[in-house]
C-alpha cells in the first residue's frame, strides 16, 4: 500500500468512486421522489415509508435504518428541528412549515448521503431565503473539495458563505464527515473553520459536507426521543448535505442528479458571490 500521511482518511480508488456514484444516485432520485411527495397533510411517516420504497426498488439498502438504534429509513426535521428528526404518523405538514429530508443509502457497500430542505406550501420570504442561503453555503464548501486545498477551506468557505449571507446561527455541534464503507468516517467536516489548516485533501477522498444553520441563535437541544436535534430559542433551520468525491479534475458531487463530475461553474461562481479564491 502506498505510504500516505492521511492515514485516518480512506482513499477510493475510481473504480470505488463509481460505485459511491451509484449509491449517491440512489440517495439522489430518493430525495427528488420526497420533494416531489411534500404537500400539506402529508405525514413524515408517509414519505419516510416513500423512501423505503425508492430504495428497495433500486436494490440498495437504507443506511440509517437500524444505527445506533436510529427506527427510520430517513430523518425529517420540521421548523425548529435541525437535524435528526423521527418520521412519525401524527406529524403531518402544512402549509408555511419548513422541512428538512436526510437519506442514506448503501450499494455494495458503498455509501451515499445527503440532505435537502424545502418549503411546505407557501412559505415565509425570511425562511425561504434562509433555505438558499445554507444551499449555497454546501456548494461554497464543495466548491474548495479539491486535491491540495485543505479541510479548512472547505470549513472556512462555509462559514463565509453564512456569515456573508445573513444573520444567521451557524451549528457547530455537529459537523459533515468522511464517507466511504461506512457512513460516518474519519474526518469530521466542521462548518466553521480557518483557510489552510487542518488535513490536506487528496484525490480519492470522499466527504459528506452538511451545513446548518437558523434563523436565531446557535445552541442546540437534544429532546428527549434520543434523537431530534432542536434550536433551543426555537428558531427555524435549515439543512443541506452532499457526498462528494475528491478527484484530480474537482469535486464530484455523488449526490446530485446532474452528470457532471465537477460542479457547474456558473453555480459556483454564484453561491460564492464571485470570489477569486472559490475555484
Ligand atoms: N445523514 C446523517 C448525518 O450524517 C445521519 C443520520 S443519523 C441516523 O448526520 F441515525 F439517522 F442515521
Ligand atoms: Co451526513
Amino acid at each position: 500500500m502506498r505510504l500516505r500521511r492521511d492515514r485516518a482518511i480512506e482513499i477510493k480508488t475510481p473504480e470505488e468512486f463509481d460505485r459511491m456514484r451509484a449509491a449517491g444516485l440512489v440517495v439522489a432520485r430518493t430525495l427528488r421522489v420526497l420533494a416531489d411527495s411534500v404537500r400539506p397533510g402529508i405525514s413524515t411517516a408517509e414519505l419516510d415509508a416513500i423512501a423505503a420504497r425508492e430504495i428497495a426498488s433500486a436494490g440498495a439498502e437504507p443506511s440509517f435504518l437500524g444505527y445506533y438504534g436510529y427506527p427510520a429509513v430517513i430523518c425529517t426535521s420540521v421548523n425548529e428541528e435541525i437535524v435528526h428528526g423521527i418520521p412519525s404518523p401524527e406529524r403531518r405538514l402544512e402549509a408555511g412549515d419548513i422541512i428538512s429530508i436526510d437519506c442514506g443509502a448503501i450499494v455494495d457497500g458503498w455509501h451515499g448521503d445527503a440532505a435537502i430542505s424545502l418549503g411546505v406550501g407557501e412559505i415565509d420570504p425570511a425562511d425561504q431565503a434562509m433555505l438558499d442561503d445554507c444551499a449555497a453555503a454546501l456548494w461554497a464548501g464543495i466548491a474548495q473539495a479539491r486535491p491540495e486545498n485543505r479541510l479548512g477551506d472547505i470549513s472556512h468557505a462555509v462559514e463565509r458563505s453564512v456569515r456573508g449571507a445573513g444573520q444567521y446561527g451557524l451549528i457547530r455541534e455537529y459537523t459533515g464527515h468522511g464517507i466511504g464503507t461506512a457512513m460516518h468516517m474519519d474526518p469530521p467536516v466542521p462548518n466553521f473553520g480557518t483557510a489552510g489548516q487542518g488535513p490536506r485533501l487528496r484525490a480519492g477522498m470522499a466527504l459528506a459536507i452538511e451545513p446548518m444553520i437558523t434563523r436565531g441563535g446557535e445552541r442546540t437541544v437534544e429532546l428527549a426521543d434520543g434523537w431530534t436535534v432542536v434550536t433551543l430559542d426555537g428558531s427555524r433551520a435549515a439543512h443541506f448535505e452532499h457526498t462528494v468525491a475528491i478527484t484530480a479534475a474537482g469535486p464530484w458531487v455523488l449526490t446530485d442528479l446532474s452528470e457532471r463530475k465537477v460542479p457547474p461553474p456558473d453555480r459556483v461562481t454564484f453561491v460564492t458571490g464571485g470570489d477569486p479564491d472559490a475555484g
